[in-house]
Protein backbone atom coordinates (compact mmCIF):
# COMPACT_ATOMS: atom_id res chain seq x y z
CA UNK A 1 0.00 0.00 0.00
CA UNK A 2 1.51 3.33 -1.16
CA UNK A 3 1.76 5.91 2.25
CA UNK A 4 -0.14 9.32 2.13
CA UNK A 5 -0.35 9.30 5.55
CA UNK A 6 3.50 9.18 6.29
CA UNK A 7 7.07 8.00 5.18
CA UNK A 8 10.42 6.96 6.12
CA UNK A 9 13.94 9.32 5.87
CA UNK A 10 16.67 8.17 6.30
CA UNK A 11 18.76 10.20 8.51
CA UNK A 12 22.10 9.25 6.16
CA UNK A 13 21.16 10.19 3.25
CA UNK A 14 17.86 11.80 3.16
CA UNK A 15 16.60 8.95 1.15
CA UNK A 16 12.35 8.75 0.97
CA UNK A 17 10.89 5.00 1.65
CA UNK A 18 7.43 4.55 1.66
CA UNK A 19 6.38 3.15 4.86
CA UNK A 20 6.83 0.08 6.57
CA UNK A 21 5.77 -1.76 3.42
CA UNK A 22 8.81 -1.20 1.75
CA UNK A 23 11.16 -0.91 4.57
CA UNK A 24 10.44 -4.68 5.50
CA UNK A 25 10.97 -5.84 1.85
CA UNK A 26 14.41 -4.04 1.61
CA UNK A 27 15.11 -5.72 4.84
CA UNK A 28 14.38 -2.55 7.04
CA UNK A 29 17.53 -0.40 5.75
CA UNK A 30 17.62 2.45 3.73
CA UNK A 31 18.13 1.18 -0.16
CA UNK A 32 20.50 3.79 -0.99
CA UNK A 33 22.88 3.55 1.93
CA UNK A 34 21.67 0.94 4.22
CA UNK A 35 21.33 3.12 6.85
CA UNK A 36 18.99 2.00 10.07
CA UNK A 37 17.91 5.18 11.31
CA UNK A 38 14.98 7.13 9.61
CA UNK A 39 12.71 9.73 10.85
CA UNK A 40 8.93 9.13 10.11
CA UNK A 41 7.49 11.95 8.64
CA UNK A 42 3.69 12.50 8.63
CA UNK A 43 2.63 14.12 5.45
CA UNK A 44 -0.51 16.34 7.37
CA UNK A 45 1.56 17.44 10.29
CA UNK A 46 0.03 17.43 13.99
CA UNK A 47 -2.64 19.84 13.52
CA UNK A 48 -4.98 18.03 15.50
CA UNK A 49 -2.33 16.93 18.48
CA UNK A 50 -3.67 20.69 19.90
CA UNK A 51 -7.30 18.98 20.11
CA UNK A 52 -6.09 15.94 21.17
CA UNK A 53 -4.13 16.99 23.91
CA UNK A 54 -6.66 19.72 25.14
CA UNK A 55 -8.77 16.24 26.06
CA UNK A 56 -11.68 17.98 23.60
CA UNK A 57 -11.24 14.42 21.80
CA UNK A 58 -12.52 12.67 24.97
CA UNK A 59 -10.64 10.78 27.30
CA UNK A 60 -8.06 8.41 26.00
CA UNK A 61 -8.48 4.30 26.13
CA UNK A 62 -5.11 4.01 25.01
CA UNK A 63 -2.08 5.56 22.77
CA UNK A 64 -3.67 4.65 19.89
CA UNK A 65 -5.44 8.44 20.80
CA UNK A 66 -2.82 9.48 18.77
CA UNK A 67 -3.43 7.14 15.95
CA UNK A 68 -3.06 10.14 13.68
CA UNK A 69 0.64 10.28 14.75
CA UNK A 70 1.35 6.33 15.01
CA UNK A 71 2.76 4.85 11.65
CA UNK A 72 -0.53 2.71 10.71
CA UNK A 73 -3.22 3.15 8.00
CA UNK A 74 -6.33 1.68 9.42
CA UNK A 75 -7.22 1.35 12.99
CA UNK A 76 -8.28 -2.19 12.33
CA UNK A 77 -5.02 -3.31 12.40
CA UNK A 78 -4.79 -1.64 15.76
CA UNK A 79 -3.55 -4.54 19.03
CA UNK A 80 -4.31 -2.82 22.22
CA UNK A 81 -5.01 -2.92 25.31
CA UNK A 82 -5.50 -0.01 27.11
CA UNK A 83 -1.40 0.98 27.30
CA UNK A 84 0.34 3.96 27.49
CA UNK A 85 -2.21 6.47 29.04
CA UNK A 86 -0.71 5.69 32.47
CA UNK A 87 -0.86 8.45 35.51
CA UNK A 88 1.45 10.99 36.34
CA UNK A 89 1.87 10.84 40.14
CA UNK A 90 3.30 13.64 42.32
CA UNK A 91 6.16 12.01 44.35
CA UNK A 92 5.77 14.72 47.58
CA UNK A 93 7.75 12.18 49.78
CA UNK A 94 11.25 12.68 47.42
CA UNK A 95 10.34 16.49 47.25
CA UNK A 96 10.07 16.58 50.92
CA UNK A 97 13.82 14.76 51.06
CA UNK A 98 15.39 17.26 48.70
CA UNK A 99 14.42 20.29 50.91
CA UNK A 100 15.49 18.63 53.91
CA UNK A 101 18.52 17.29 52.68
CA UNK A 102 20.00 19.49 50.06
CA UNK A 103 17.84 22.59 50.56
CA UNK A 104 16.08 22.15 47.32
CA UNK A 105 12.73 23.33 46.04
CA UNK A 106 11.70 20.39 43.61
CA UNK A 107 8.36 19.55 41.86
CA UNK A 108 8.96 15.51 41.71
CA UNK A 109 6.96 13.74 39.33
CA UNK A 110 6.56 9.74 38.62
CA UNK A 111 5.75 8.58 35.35
CA UNK A 112 3.47 5.25 36.06
CA UNK A 113 4.55 2.63 33.42
CA UNK A 114 3.89 0.09 36.17
CA UNK A 115 0.32 0.69 35.78
CA UNK A 116 0.58 -0.62 32.00
CA UNK A 117 -1.62 -3.49 31.19
CA UNK A 118 0.18 -6.01 29.93
CA UNK A 119 3.74 -6.57 31.37
CA UNK A 120 3.40 -3.64 33.75
CA UNK A 121 6.84 -2.07 32.16
CA UNK A 122 7.03 1.05 29.50
CA UNK A 123 7.77 -1.72 26.63
CA UNK A 124 4.10 -2.29 26.48
CA UNK A 125 3.65 1.10 24.42
CA UNK A 126 6.48 -0.26 21.87
CA UNK A 127 4.83 -3.69 22.08
CA UNK A 128 1.84 -2.43 20.90
CA UNK A 129 3.04 -0.29 18.27
CA UNK A 130 5.02 -3.39 16.84
CA UNK A 131 2.25 -5.80 16.85
CA UNK A 132 -0.07 -3.64 15.04
CA UNK A 133 2.66 -2.86 12.43
CA UNK A 134 3.46 -6.40 11.62
CA UNK A 135 -0.54 -6.92 11.45
CA UNK A 136 -0.86 -4.02 9.13
CA UNK A 137 1.84 -5.64 7.07
CA UNK A 138 0.83 -9.18 6.77
CA UNK A 139 3.83 -10.35 8.89
CA UNK A 140 3.62 -13.39 10.44
CA UNK A 141 6.93 -14.46 11.90
CA UNK A 142 9.06 -11.88 13.76
CA UNK A 143 11.89 -12.71 16.20
CA UNK A 144 13.99 -10.46 18.57
CA UNK A 145 17.12 -10.80 20.81
CA UNK A 146 16.42 -9.80 24.94
CA UNK A 147 17.10 -9.19 28.04
CA UNK A 148 13.87 -9.00 29.36
CA UNK A 149 11.34 -6.65 28.85
CA UNK A 150 11.19 -5.86 25.31
CA UNK A 151 10.70 -9.84 25.01
CA UNK A 152 7.87 -10.20 27.25
CA UNK A 153 5.67 -7.35 26.24
CA UNK A 154 6.26 -8.67 22.16
CA UNK A 155 5.25 -12.13 22.72
CA UNK A 156 2.12 -10.73 24.66
CA UNK A 157 0.79 -8.09 22.21
CA UNK A 158 2.29 -10.63 18.82
CA UNK A 159 0.14 -13.35 20.35
CA UNK A 160 -2.80 -11.00 20.63
CA UNK A 161 -2.13 -10.60 17.15
CA UNK A 162 -1.31 -14.16 16.01
CA UNK A 163 2.02 -13.29 15.01
CA UNK A 164 4.77 -16.31 15.83
CA UNK A 165 7.57 -14.57 17.80
CA UNK A 166 11.23 -16.65 18.51
CA UNK A 167 13.05 -14.90 21.14
CA UNK A 168 16.82 -15.11 21.55
CA UNK A 169 17.61 -14.33 25.37
CA UNK A 170 21.64 -14.81 26.31
CA UNK A 171 22.37 -17.91 29.23
CA UNK A 172 21.80 -16.17 32.14
CA UNK A 173 18.72 -14.80 31.77
CA UNK A 174 15.98 -14.83 34.57
CA UNK A 175 13.58 -17.50 34.53
CA UNK A 176 11.12 -15.17 34.85
CA UNK A 177 11.98 -14.02 31.36
CA UNK A 178 11.65 -17.02 29.98
CA UNK A 179 8.28 -18.04 31.22
CA UNK A 180 7.12 -14.51 30.39
CA UNK A 181 7.80 -15.50 26.65
CA UNK A 182 7.18 -19.39 26.82
CA UNK A 183 3.51 -18.93 28.95
CA UNK A 184 1.88 -17.86 25.06
CA UNK A 185 3.41 -20.09 23.26
CA UNK A 186 6.04 -18.16 22.01
CA UNK A 187 9.20 -19.68 21.21
CA UNK A 188 12.44 -18.96 23.44
CA UNK A 189 16.20 -20.01 22.12
CA UNK A 190 18.34 -20.06 25.48
CA UNK A 191 21.86 -19.15 23.92
CA UNK A 192 24.55 -20.26 25.32
CA UNK A 193 26.52 -17.22 25.72
CA UNK A 194 25.73 -13.36 26.48
CA UNK A 195 23.40 -11.04 25.05
CA UNK A 196 25.95 -10.09 22.43
CA UNK A 197 26.02 -14.10 21.06
CA UNK A 198 22.00 -13.93 21.40
CA UNK A 199 21.84 -10.78 19.25
CA UNK A 200 24.58 -12.54 16.67
CA UNK A 201 22.57 -15.70 16.55
CA UNK A 202 19.26 -13.57 16.18
CA UNK A 203 19.97 -11.82 13.16
CA UNK A 204 21.34 -15.10 11.36
CA UNK A 205 18.47 -16.53 12.40
CA UNK A 206 16.83 -13.35 11.02
CA UNK A 207 18.32 -13.86 7.50
CA UNK A 208 18.42 -17.50 6.94
CA UNK A 209 14.92 -17.72 6.88
CA UNK A 210 13.57 -13.81 6.40
CA UNK A 211 12.18 -13.27 9.36
CA UNK A 212 11.82 -9.60 10.27
CA UNK A 213 14.06 -9.01 13.24
CA UNK A 214 12.94 -6.41 15.77
CA UNK A 215 15.39 -3.03 14.62
CA UNK A 216 16.41 -2.41 18.20
CA UNK A 217 16.78 1.20 20.07
CA UNK A 218 16.29 3.24 16.80
CA UNK A 219 13.38 0.55 15.23
CA UNK A 220 11.24 3.29 13.70
CA UNK A 221 7.87 1.41 15.24
CA UNK A 222 9.34 1.63 19.20
CA UNK A 223 10.25 5.34 18.50
CA UNK A 224 6.72 6.28 17.31
CA UNK A 225 4.99 4.44 20.21
CA UNK A 226 7.54 6.03 23.08
CA UNK A 227 7.10 9.47 21.42
CA UNK A 228 3.68 9.69 22.50
CA UNK A 229 4.94 9.86 26.21
CA UNK A 230 5.46 13.83 25.49
CA UNK A 231 2.09 13.90 24.21
CA UNK A 232 0.64 12.38 27.43
CA UNK A 233 2.85 15.12 29.79
CA UNK A 234 1.07 17.93 27.45
CA UNK A 235 -1.99 16.60 28.06
CA UNK A 236 -1.73 15.33 31.70
CA UNK A 237 0.49 18.25 32.89
CA UNK A 238 0.01 20.99 30.35
CA UNK A 239 4.21 21.04 30.39
CA UNK A 240 7.30 19.28 29.95
CA UNK A 241 9.37 18.19 32.91
CA UNK A 242 12.52 19.81 33.42
CA UNK A 243 14.41 17.26 34.10
CA UNK A 244 13.85 13.97 32.65
CA UNK A 245 15.59 10.87 34.90
CA UNK A 246 15.35 7.15 33.24
CA UNK A 247 17.53 4.16 33.60
CA UNK A 248 19.32 3.86 30.82
CA UNK A 249 20.32 0.36 28.23
CA UNK A 250 19.94 1.33 25.06
CA UNK A 251 18.15 4.46 25.30
CA UNK A 252 14.96 4.24 22.97
CA UNK A 253 13.18 5.94 25.42
CA UNK A 254 15.05 9.88 25.56
CA UNK A 255 15.76 9.30 21.73
CA UNK A 256 11.61 8.41 21.11
CA UNK A 257 10.95 12.01 23.45
CA UNK A 258 13.69 13.92 21.60
CA UNK A 259 11.21 12.94 18.34
CA UNK A 260 8.18 13.71 19.95
CA UNK A 261 9.60 17.00 20.83
CA UNK A 262 10.89 17.74 17.44
CA UNK A 263 7.95 16.76 15.80
CA UNK A 264 5.74 19.25 17.00
CA UNK A 265 8.14 22.71 18.20
CA UNK A 266 6.58 24.40 15.80
CA UNK A 267 3.06 24.38 17.83
CA UNK A 268 4.51 26.16 20.57
CA UNK A 269 2.97 23.96 23.18
CA UNK A 270 5.62 24.09 25.90
CA UNK A 271 8.47 26.25 26.91
CA UNK A 272 11.13 24.43 28.55
CA UNK A 273 11.99 20.89 27.51
CA UNK A 274 13.83 18.71 29.46
CA UNK A 275 17.53 17.82 30.20
CA UNK A 276 18.23 13.98 30.21
CA UNK A 277 19.67 12.58 33.73
CA UNK A 278 20.38 8.83 32.30
CA UNK A 279 21.09 5.88 34.71
CA UNK A 280 23.75 3.00 34.31
CA UNK A 281 23.81 0.65 36.70
CA UNK A 282 27.11 0.49 38.75
CA UNK A 283 27.93 -2.91 36.80
CA UNK A 284 26.87 -2.64 33.37
CA UNK A 285 27.78 1.60 32.76
CA UNK A 286 29.97 1.77 29.92
CA UNK A 287 27.64 5.22 28.46
CA UNK A 288 28.57 6.62 32.13
CA UNK A 289 32.05 4.98 31.70
CA UNK A 290 32.25 6.99 28.17
CA UNK A 291 30.87 10.61 29.26
CA UNK A 292 33.11 10.55 32.17
CA UNK A 293 36.43 10.59 30.10
CA UNK A 294 34.61 12.73 27.39
CA UNK A 295 33.96 15.30 30.31
CA UNK A 296 37.84 14.85 31.52
CA UNK A 297 39.24 15.13 28.19
CA UNK A 298 37.10 18.52 27.51
CA UNK A 299 35.02 17.18 25.06
CA UNK A 300 37.96 16.90 22.60
CA UNK A 301 37.32 16.14 18.66
CA UNK A 302 35.48 12.90 18.04
CA UNK A 303 34.29 12.46 21.45
CA UNK A 304 31.09 11.01 20.80
CA UNK A 305 32.39 8.08 18.77
CA UNK A 306 35.17 6.67 21.90
CA UNK A 307 32.87 4.23 24.45
CA UNK A 308 33.70 1.14 25.88
CA UNK A 309 32.38 -2.16 25.02
CA UNK A 310 31.66 -4.69 28.22
CA UNK A 311 32.26 -8.27 27.68
CA UNK A 312 29.14 -9.99 29.61
CA UNK A 313 28.56 -7.60 32.22
CA UNK A 314 27.42 -8.87 35.36
CA UNK A 315 25.17 -6.39 36.52
CA UNK A 316 21.96 -7.72 38.73
CA UNK A 317 18.96 -5.71 36.58
CA UNK A 318 19.21 -8.02 33.58
CA UNK A 319 16.98 -5.75 31.56
CA UNK A 320 19.86 -2.70 31.76
CA UNK A 321 22.48 -5.50 30.51
CA UNK A 322 23.17 -3.60 27.55
CA UNK A 323 27.41 -3.93 27.31
CA UNK A 324 27.65 -2.76 23.74
CA UNK A 325 26.12 0.96 23.96
CA UNK A 326 25.58 1.48 19.78
CA UNK A 327 23.55 4.42 20.56
CA UNK A 328 26.15 6.23 22.32
CA UNK A 329 26.79 8.42 19.43
CA UNK A 330 23.34 9.77 19.72
CA UNK A 331 22.25 9.69 23.52
CA UNK A 332 26.06 11.74 24.06
CA UNK A 333 24.42 14.18 21.39
CA UNK A 334 20.93 14.36 23.31
CA UNK A 335 22.72 14.79 26.44
CA UNK A 336 25.17 17.10 25.80
CA UNK A 337 22.67 19.79 23.94
CA UNK A 338 20.47 19.42 26.72
CA UNK A 339 22.40 19.95 29.27
CA UNK A 340 21.61 16.55 30.78
CA UNK A 341 24.58 13.93 32.60
CA UNK A 342 24.92 10.05 32.29
CA UNK A 343 25.60 9.10 35.96
CA UNK A 344 25.68 5.82 37.74
CA UNK A 345 24.02 4.41 40.48
CA UNK A 346 25.40 1.92 43.05
CA UNK A 347 23.18 -0.98 42.14
CA UNK A 348 23.83 -3.18 45.46
CA UNK A 349 21.08 -0.27 46.54
CA UNK A 350 18.37 -1.14 44.16
CA UNK A 351 16.52 -3.08 47.12
CA UNK A 352 16.89 -0.23 49.44
CA UNK A 353 15.51 2.01 46.89
CA UNK A 354 12.49 -0.31 45.99
CA UNK A 355 11.78 -0.75 49.61
CA UNK A 356 11.52 3.12 50.70
CA UNK A 357 9.29 3.52 47.60
CA UNK A 358 6.93 0.89 48.29
CA UNK A 359 6.81 1.95 51.93
CA UNK A 360 6.23 5.66 50.96
CA UNK A 361 4.00 5.39 47.77
CA UNK A 362 2.78 1.61 48.40
CA UNK A 363 4.08 1.61 44.31
CA UNK A 364 6.32 -1.60 43.45
CA UNK A 365 8.58 -0.61 41.64
CA UNK A 366 10.93 -3.04 39.17
CA UNK A 367 14.89 -3.49 39.27
CA UNK A 368 15.35 -0.97 36.44
CA UNK A 369 12.84 1.46 37.70
CA UNK A 370 14.82 1.31 40.78
CA UNK A 371 17.81 1.85 39.12
CA UNK A 372 16.13 5.36 38.15
CA UNK A 373 14.82 6.52 41.24
CA UNK A 374 18.37 5.43 42.22
CA UNK A 375 19.29 8.23 40.00
CA UNK A 376 17.16 11.35 41.58
CA UNK A 377 19.40 10.33 44.66
CA UNK A 378 22.59 10.45 42.82
CA UNK A 379 21.73 13.86 40.94
CA UNK A 380 21.00 15.16 44.28
CA UNK A 381 24.16 14.27 45.36
CA UNK A 382 26.43 15.02 42.51
CA UNK A 383 24.59 18.89 42.62
CA UNK A 384 22.91 17.89 39.43
CA UNK A 385 19.51 19.11 40.26
CA UNK A 386 18.44 22.74 40.44
CA UNK A 387 16.05 24.75 42.81
CA UNK A 388 12.42 25.39 40.99
CA UNK A 389 13.01 22.38 38.36
CA UNK A 390 10.36 19.87 37.62
CA UNK A 391 11.96 16.34 37.94
CA UNK A 392 9.96 13.63 35.82
CA UNK A 393 11.37 10.32 36.65
CA UNK A 394 10.25 7.58 34.74
CA UNK A 395 9.00 4.07 36.39
CA UNK A 396 9.64 1.94 33.73
CA UNK A 397 8.68 -0.96 35.51
CA UNK A 398 6.65 -2.47 37.84
CA UNK A 399 7.43 -5.37 40.61
CA UNK A 400 5.28 -7.87 38.11
CA UNK A 401 8.42 -8.59 35.90
CA UNK A 402 11.50 -9.47 38.89
CA UNK A 403 9.31 -11.95 42.13
CA UNK A 404 12.83 -11.91 42.93
CA UNK A 405 13.06 -8.39 44.16
CA UNK A 406 9.92 -8.81 45.85
CA UNK A 407 11.35 -10.99 47.76
CA UNK A 408 14.57 -9.56 48.75
CA UNK A 409 12.34 -6.66 49.93
CA UNK A 410 11.36 -8.36 52.82
CA UNK A 411 12.75 -6.95 55.77
CA UNK A 412 9.81 -6.35 58.74
CA UNK A 413 9.36 -10.61 59.36
CA UNK A 414 9.98 -12.06 63.03
CA UNK A 415 9.85 -15.95 63.37
CA UNK A 416 8.20 -16.69 66.59
CA UNK A 417 7.07 -19.54 68.95
CA UNK A 418 4.51 -17.79 70.91
CA UNK A 419 2.75 -14.56 71.30
CA UNK A 420 4.29 -13.35 73.99
CA UNK A 421 7.20 -12.55 71.41
CA UNK A 422 4.23 -10.54 69.26
CA UNK A 423 4.31 -6.98 69.98
CA UNK A 424 2.37 -4.08 68.58
CA UNK A 425 3.93 -1.82 66.45
CA UNK A 426 4.50 1.39 64.66
CA UNK A 427 5.11 1.03 60.50
CA UNK A 428 6.72 4.73 60.52
CA UNK A 429 9.24 3.67 62.85
CA UNK A 430 11.17 2.18 59.72
CA UNK A 431 11.55 5.21 57.74
CA UNK A 432 14.40 6.82 59.65
CA UNK A 433 16.41 3.55 58.47
CA UNK A 434 14.80 3.23 54.77
CA UNK A 435 16.06 6.76 54.02
CA UNK A 436 19.95 6.03 55.87
CA UNK A 437 21.23 4.80 52.59
CA UNK A 438 20.46 7.83 50.94
CA UNK A 439 21.40 10.67 53.37
CA UNK A 440 24.16 13.28 52.03
C1 LIG B 1 12.04 -0.70 33.03
C2 LIG B 1 13.07 -0.29 32.05
N1 LIG B 1 13.76 0.83 32.28
C3 LIG B 1 14.70 1.23 31.41
C4 LIG B 1 15.00 0.49 30.26
C5 LIG B 1 16.01 1.03 29.31
O1 LIG B 1 15.37 1.59 28.21
P1 LIG B 1 16.10 2.34 27.03
O2 LIG B 1 15.96 1.47 25.82
O3 LIG B 1 15.41 3.65 26.81
O4 LIG B 1 17.52 2.52 27.42
C6 LIG B 1 14.31 -0.68 30.01
C7 LIG B 1 14.58 -1.51 28.86
O5 LIG B 1 15.62 -1.76 28.38
C8 LIG B 1 13.30 -1.07 30.91
O6 LIG B 1 12.58 -2.17 30.69
ZN1 LIG C 1 20.10 6.23 3.33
Amino acid sequence: MESTKYQFICRTCGHKIDGFGQWFAEGQKCPACNGKWVETKYTHGYLKLPDLINNRAGHPDSMFHYFDYLPLHDRNNIVSEGEGVIPVDHWKFLEDFALENYNLDLTVLAYRNDENPATGTFKDVAAAVVASVLKENGIQEYCVASTGNIANAFAHYLALAGISLSVFIPDDALKANEAGVGCYGQRVFRVMGDYSLAKKLCAEFSSRYNIPMSGGNIDPARVEAKKTQVFEWLRQLGYLPDVYIQALAGGTGPIAIQKGIEDIRHLKLFEKEPRYILVQPSKCNPMTMAWEQAKKEGFTEGWKQRFPILDSPRTCIPTLANGNPQTYPILSHLVHNTGGEFLTFDEDLHVAVARLVAFESSVRIGPAAAIAVGGFFEALRSGTLKSGEKVMINIGEGIQRAPELLEKMIYTTENVYTVDECLPFRRIDYRRKLYQPFLP
